[in-house]
């Protein structure tokens, strides 16, 4: 592509933030980023520095930020297993930047064709204890290796075994056992000597491994060798598929042939909103990040937060949060089943009859909200964000849901298998693991996919373009939130992940923070007003940013510091 027809395609972007600008200006807007602006740096922010190590390989082979994306995401499947990997899923945000296009590849996980909305209830009604967290009834069938596949055929410039290349290699030397991999280590404990095969990886000796360890994977290498030379067929068909159901129905599971090489990707329009000249593109459904995310911005911009101490706009912040994931509950769902009012959900005028039921000196009670009935942790997930020198952007946040997904492992794939049906709702007002309530929206269905929180998120305005997205269950869209709104503020990169963090979800009806995140002023000005507050025992999430100015040009990576990562611009 030519510089012409990059700086086209970001005058597209510009325009589009710019809706009420003069006709005179708007050309005037062309021609000086014509001039001034191109990303002729690239940049990296993921959670594993061999991750981002592979991004960097890959650009020096001359890919894409879309090759790079293969292989970061290949690269954390393999460094970082307790977050994401081929038995999960995936959302990529891309930016096509010689045609301006935005789009957004679904590899989510879908329920196997055996599954039922009963699955996992007891005759009584009441839930089987873990049954949708535990072992290979848990687990949809695995998006990101179709995901995988798509990006290098359709987006990118290398062959998808080139941009493999880095992490079979890491499979095959092996990685060492870091902090965060220990800690997932320690929760999975209980239940990791039910599945041999996840055993035999993670814990050789019957043990938790020592700090420094080093973890060979060579059946994932064998997978993901698989993978490379045969695309789509090489995992969903052949060998890997007979080894993957073979594995799954021995153990009790319920996926088949049939289930895997019917499984498809799905491109969709990304859901977009404007604040102030800000236009935010981000997850739609069958995420719940965008919508609740635009939902929640849309009600905040209707404050004047210039005229209003931090206690009240942090109060407001959380009755926006509240009424955002009350939504959420109601009426979201893989839009393939059932309809989502997507641009109700969406609008500036919805959002004003929300703001104006909240009271500035007074919580709402979750329980005086139209009811859905009674009704999150962490750090699994991963998120990564990436430019290249020609503008091409992909936001991906990848997951197997809890640490180390189920805790299965098919026997001779080292692909472990998530637990992202526990992300459906498997009975109305029963709640997941993330406290998330649901309704029938979210039930389960043959081939339909379960409700994510997972926000890859744009954020472009005259001041450039923000990349962003973390882990964290249904805590990622509130840090995508407190995020978004510090960029829109002028925060830099490395504020951006570094804010401490406070959430609402509705139910419970409590605001959890880090600590740091609420003065002693605001927490009495909070608490006076009705809040309920719970300190988090520890920090949250795992952000990655990465952004570009737009009237200099400089690129910028910051990875958050609660990780182990550090962005790399090149
Ligand atoms: N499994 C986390 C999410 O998709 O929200």
């Amino acid at each position: 592509m030519n510089k012409s027809q990059q700086n086209a395609s970001i005058a597209v972007i510009q325009f589009m933030t710019k809706p009420l600008t003069s006709f005179l200006s708007i050309l005037f807007l062309v021609a000086s980023i014509a001039v001034a602006n191109s990303p002729d740096r690239a940049a990296i922010a993921s959670a594993h520095p061999m991750a981002t190590q592979a991004g960097q390989e890959i650009f020096e082979q001359g890919g894409n930020a879309f090759d790079a994306a293969v292989a970061i995401a290949a690269a954390l499947a393999v460094v970082e297993p307790q977050s994401s990997g081929l038995g999960g899923g995936a959302f990529f945000l891309l930016h096509v930047a010689e045609s301006g296009r935005q789009v957004f590849v679904d590899a989510r996980e879908v329920a196997p064709a055996a599954a039922t909305a009963d699955m996992y209830l007891q005759e009584n009604g009441d839930p089987i204890p873990r049954a949708s967290v535990i072992g290979p009834l848990a687990a949809g069938i695995p998006g990101q290796p179709a995901g995988l596949a798509h990006l290098a055929q359709k987006y990118g410039r290398l062959p998808l075994a080139e941009s493999l290349a880095p992490a079979i290699r890491y499979a095959e030397q092996g990685i060492v056992a870091n902090v965060r991999m220990l800690a997932g280590l320690r929760f999975r404990r209980k239940t990791y000597d039910r599945w041999p095969a996840f055993g035999k990886v993670f814990y050789p000796d019957g043990e938790i491994p020592e700090p420094g360890a080093v973890i060979k994977q060579p059946d994932l290498m064998n997978t993901l060798k698989r993978l490379a030379a045969d695309g789509f067929d090489g995992f969903y068909r052949g060998e890997t598929a007979r080894l993957l159901v073979d594995g799954s129905r021995a153990s009790g599971g319920i996926w088949s042939r049939d289930d895997l090489a019917g499984y498809r990707i799905v491109e969709r329009e990304p859901v977009a909103g404007e604040i102030n000249g800000v236009r935010i593109i981000s997850a739609p459904p069958p995420s719940s990040g965008g919508i609740t995310l635009i939902n929640m911005l849309n009600i905040l911009q209707g404050f004047d937060f210039a005229t209003m101490d931090s206690a009240t706009r942090k109060h407001l912040t959380i009755e926006a949060m509240r009424r955002a994931f009350r939504d959420r509950a109601e009426y979201l769902g893989d839009p393939d089943f059932v309809t989502v009012p997507v641009e109700r959900l969406v609008s500036p005028l919805y959002a004003a009859g929300q703001r104006a039921s909240i009271r500035l000196d007074k919580a709402t009670s979750s329980d005086a909200l139209p009811g859905i009935g009674p009704a999150g942790k962490g750090d699994q997930t991963t998120h990564f964000s990436v430019i290249d020198s020609e503008g091409n952007r992909v936001a991906g946040t990848m997951s197997i849901n809890l640490w180390y997904g189920s805790g299965f492992m098919a026997p001779g794939t080292g692909v472990i298998f998530n637990n992202e049906m526990d992300d459906f709702s498997i009975k109305p007002g029963v709640l997941n693991s993330y406290d998330l309530v649901g309704t029938a929206v979210n039930s389960i269905e043959p081939g339909k996919r379960p409700l994510s929180s997972m926000t890859p998120t744009f954020l472009e305005s005259d001041r450039g373009v923000a990349i962003l997205g973390t882990p964290g269950g249904s805590r990622i869209i509130t840090m995508v939130l407190q995020a978004a709104m510090a960029w829109m503020n002028g925060a830099d990169a490395n504020e951006m992940v570094s804010l401490k963090r406070f959430h609402h979800q509705f139910y419970p009806d409590v605001v959890v923070y880090e600590e740091g995140a609420l003065t002693a002023e605001e927490q009495q000005g909070l608490q006076q007003r009705g809040h309920q507050l719970k300190k988090s025992p520890r920090a949250y999430g795992n952000m990655n940013v990465v952004t570009w100015d737009a009237e200099s040009g400089k690129v910028d990576a910051a990875t958050d510091p609660r990780g182990i990562s550090e962005g790399r611009v090149y």
